[in-house]
């Protein structure tokens, strides 16, 4: 079958054929991949700085963000038929029996780093015409949603991330009423952050670097967050002019923007890392009066990643509210769908370059 292949050792990326993939487990399901969303990670997988084959591979084959189609199931298999559509999670639990988190059901949380993700460490990922993968990892999409289905991965960041500022804002003597949120960049993870903070009722703006006008922040408007480019509003005019944030949702991956924000941070907030930097940032800070400011106003500095079973659920049902809620506000995130031997191109910006989220179609995409 046709799949996208990442070869650390020789510092090359092509499309191969590699062999298809069989049930081996009467609980795994087969899967025909129909779209892969690109981010970050991928590109960094691709400039061979992050990544690692499974043992014995000389490739990765890469892509963690899935819809696909069942084509076959195990005789073990409830719950999931041929035809049905389906987002697969990441990560994969260590092997080790004193893991708290992994033997929890909560990879996402692992302790040992052991962990396997697909498409990132140690296992293939979905950039491949068809996948297997146990049911226990699968989440059944509805067909309303297949066209942006696609987005779900993205978004379970947010509802692993807010989960957890729900669960810190309890240690308020008070109920907070939904606050003022501020998100930092204004790609896929951002724009979805930005949604799942509007619906929970905070007053969201999104903060990126480029300048208005531009289609990150028609996007972020569009849907009732206002946007506010770095490179024109410091953050203390950020506060001025959206209040100081009860949550800032940091989606940027870049050390200096996200420290300088977090000078913005309002009292008792909480301030949420989820990107992964590139590269080495060195940056100089005044520590004590970031140390002096976390201190006297009793603020969390949180870093979250990957997510479980429970915020691929919760992600998929806020997507549908997210439709209902804009329409097409979800879809406009797409900006372009591509084949597969576009991926390293379409990865690294030298094709559809700009926009939100570009996409890798196989066998048809959704339709
Ligand atoms: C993925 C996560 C993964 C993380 C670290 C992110 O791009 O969305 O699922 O845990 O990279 O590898």
């Amino acid at each position: 079958m046709k799949a996208v292949a990442v070869f650390p050792k020789q510092r090359e990326v092509r499309v191969i054929d590699a062999p298809e993939p069989r049930l081996q487990a009467p609980t795994q399901v087969k899967v025909r991949t129909r779209e892969v969303g690109v981010c970050g990670t991928d590109k960094d997988i691709l400039q061979f700085l992050y990544g690692t084959p499974p043992p014995g591979s000389e490739y990765l084959i890469p892509g963690h963000e899935c819809l696909g189609e069942v084509v076959e199931v195990g005789d073990a298999v409830r719950g999931l038929q041929r035809g049905d559509f389906v987002v697969p999670r990441v990560r994969r639990p260590c092997p080790h029996a004193t893991c708290p988190a992994c033997r929890h059901g909560h990879p996402d949380f692992c302790v040992t780093g052991d962990y396997t993700e697909r498409g990132i460490k140690e296992a293939h990922g979905f950039c491949a015409e068809h996948f297997v993968e146990d049911v226990a990892y699968l989440h059944r999409v509805t067909p309303e949603l297949r066209e942006v289905a696609v987005l779900t991965e993205p978004l379970t960041i947010a509802e692993k991330s807010l989960r957890e500022v729900k669960r810190i804002q309890e240690r308020l003597p008070w109920k907070p009423g939904p606050g003022r949120a501020v998100v930092l960049g204004a790609g896929p993870v951002g724009q979805l952050g930005a949604m799942a903070l509007l619906r929970q009722g905070y007053a969201t703006t999104v903060y990126s670097r480029s300048p208005k006008p531009n289609v990150k922040a028609e996007a972020a408007e569009a849907v009732g967050a206002p946007y506010l480019s770095s490179k024109e509003v410091s953050p203390e005019e950020l506060v001025r002019q959206a209040g100081a944030p009860d949550v800032i949702y940091e989606a940027t991956g870049t050390a200096k923007a996200s420290f300088e924000a977090l000078r913005a941070l309002g009292h008792n907030g909480v301030f949420v890392f989820t990107g992964l930097p590139s590269h080495a940032e060195p940056l100089s800070l005044d520590g004590a009066a970031l140390l002096k400011q976390l201190v006297l106003e009793n603020q969390v500095v949180l870093g979250t990643v990957n997510a479980a079973d429970s915020d691929f659920e919760a992600a998929l049902e806020d997507l549908g509210r997210f439709r209902a809620r804009w329409p097409g506000g979800l879809e406009r995130l797409i900006t372009a769908r591509h084949p597969p031997e576009d991926f390293a191109d379409v990865v690294t910006g030298r094709k559809g370059g700009g926009g939100i989220k570009h996409v890798i179609t196989f066998g048809g995409g959704t339709r």
